[in-house]
């Protein structure tokens, strides 16, 4: 095992009823600023209820964080954040509402332009407001870690930062608001979830076995649950058993102490910030080839990730190694995400644009061993086609 040093603050507060709970978690004298997104948390109760739970507080707020938050909308926030006097930041919504709320909050007490948070991955933070999260949405972690992601649309930029001082005080997980997720953002949840498992399994052998047999767990888990959620959308247990996946998926747990990849989610980035897909579709398109291309550094744990959560355990190696990778492009169309590029109207042509891309945001050594480079990010997205 890698030596590690696991840190994460964030308070949990699960389950049914707990939005009422806020009120004990943030400071009496708090001026609040409500942040979230397009509106659905306006038709599924969740606004009505974080009102009623923040009655006795001063409340202001600002809507319209879109999926994949741009800086330039964050900016306005972080201006209404300045001219309030604001103290407290509670973001209410997914992972983009969340990710927002962090730049917010870092960048609402950096002396320089916010934007170099994504020029140094947030290297240089030095301290942010202090905020906690109502997710709505499970899939990116963001409710208990410290990263984030933002798109500068001007440019087509999409960078990530990660910071402690970027934990949420709290997160409030209702699996219950999870109930009117359209099948589409389920589906991309699931998904995003069990890739981010992935990013941190599906290296090399390092002998974490605690490691191992968690991330074999979440991963169990969501084959099981993902598609009971698509068909039973009002069983609060699923809905729970994905929430808390998505989750312990990306909050430290499972990547201590292991090699971790990310490859994925880098050129995942890309396409996004070029095409627009969303998050969890370029990760359906992308880690399937990705696994192929890189067969031989990562032989050993797909075998084990064959026998141990696909149960493909007869046959030569190659032929167990294929099957799994199959059976995982499988679950994601199970989910509703569709795993070529040909799915979402992109095909060679696109190829260049997302290749210079990666170079101009220097992801030229990708990887647990950084040996994705650009011709092997080329393969990948060729076998993507
Ligand atoms: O904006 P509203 O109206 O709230 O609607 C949202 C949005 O349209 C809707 N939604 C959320 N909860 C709902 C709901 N609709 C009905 N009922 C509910 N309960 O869902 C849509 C998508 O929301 P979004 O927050 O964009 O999705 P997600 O949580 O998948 O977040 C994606 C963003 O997170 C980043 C991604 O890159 C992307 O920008 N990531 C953040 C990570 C992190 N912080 O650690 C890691 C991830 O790998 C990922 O990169
Ligand atoms: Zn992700």
């Amino acid at each position: 095992m890698l030596n590690f040093d696991f840190y994460n603050p964030t308070q949990i507060l699960f389950g049914q009823g707990q939005i009422a709970a806020i009120a004990k978690q943030i400071p009496a004298s708090a001026r609040v600023l409500l942040v979230y997104g397009g509106g659905s948390i306006k038709q599924n109760g969740v606004y009505d209820e974080v009102l009623a739970a923040l009655a006795d507080f001063t409340v202001t707020e600002f809507a319209g964080i879109e999926p994949n938050p741009s800086y330039e909308t964050l900016m306005r926030a972080i201006a209404q954040v300045k001219a309030e006097k604001i103290d407290f930041l509670l973001a209410v919504g997914g992972g983009s509402v969340i990710d927002g709320t962090k730049f917010i909050a870092a960048g609402a007490l950096l002396e320089e332009d916010p934007w170099t948070i994504l020029e140094k991955r947030g290297n240089n933070i030095v301290a942010a407001m202090p905020f906690g999260a109502v997710l709505t949405l499970p899939a990116t972690g963001s409710e208990m870690n410290s990263g984030g992601v933002v798109t500068r649309k001007s440019t087509h930029e999409k960078f990530s930062f990660m910071s402690r001082k970027c934990f949420p005080k709290f997160a409030v997980l209702d699996p219950s608001k999870t109930y009117s997720l359209p099948t589409r953002q389920v589906g991309n949840g699931v998904v995003d979830a069990f890739a981010h498992v992935m990013e941190q399994y599906m290296t090399y052998p390092v002998g974490a076995k605690v490691q191992d047999r968690f991330a074999e767990g979440l991963l169990l888990t969501l084959i099981e649950e993902g598609p009971q959620a698509l068909a039973n959308p009002d069983d609060y247990d699923v809905r729970a058993n994905v929430m808390w996946c998505a989750t312990l998926a990306l909050n430290g747990l499972i990547g201590a102490g292991v090699p971790q990849d990310w490859a994925t989610h880098m050129i995942g980035h890309e396409l996004t910030a070029l095409h627009n897909l969303d998050h969890a579709q370029t990760l359906a398109i992308v880690l399937p080839s990705m696994l192929r291309v890189r067969k031989e550094g990562k032989r050993a744990k797909l075998l084990q990730f064959a026998e141990r959560v696909w149960n493909l355990s007869g046959g030569d190696e190659d032929t167990r190694i294929e099957a799994a990778i199959t059976r995982t492009e499988e679950f994601f169309e199970q989910m509703g995400v569709k795993t070529r590029l040909g799915d979402y109207g992109l095909g060679a042509k696109d190829l260049d644009g997302i290749l210079s891309a990666l170079e101009a945001h220097r992801m030229v050594k990708l990887g647990e061993q950084r040996d994705v480079t650009l011709d092997v990010s080329r393969k990948v997205l060729e076998m993507s086609l």
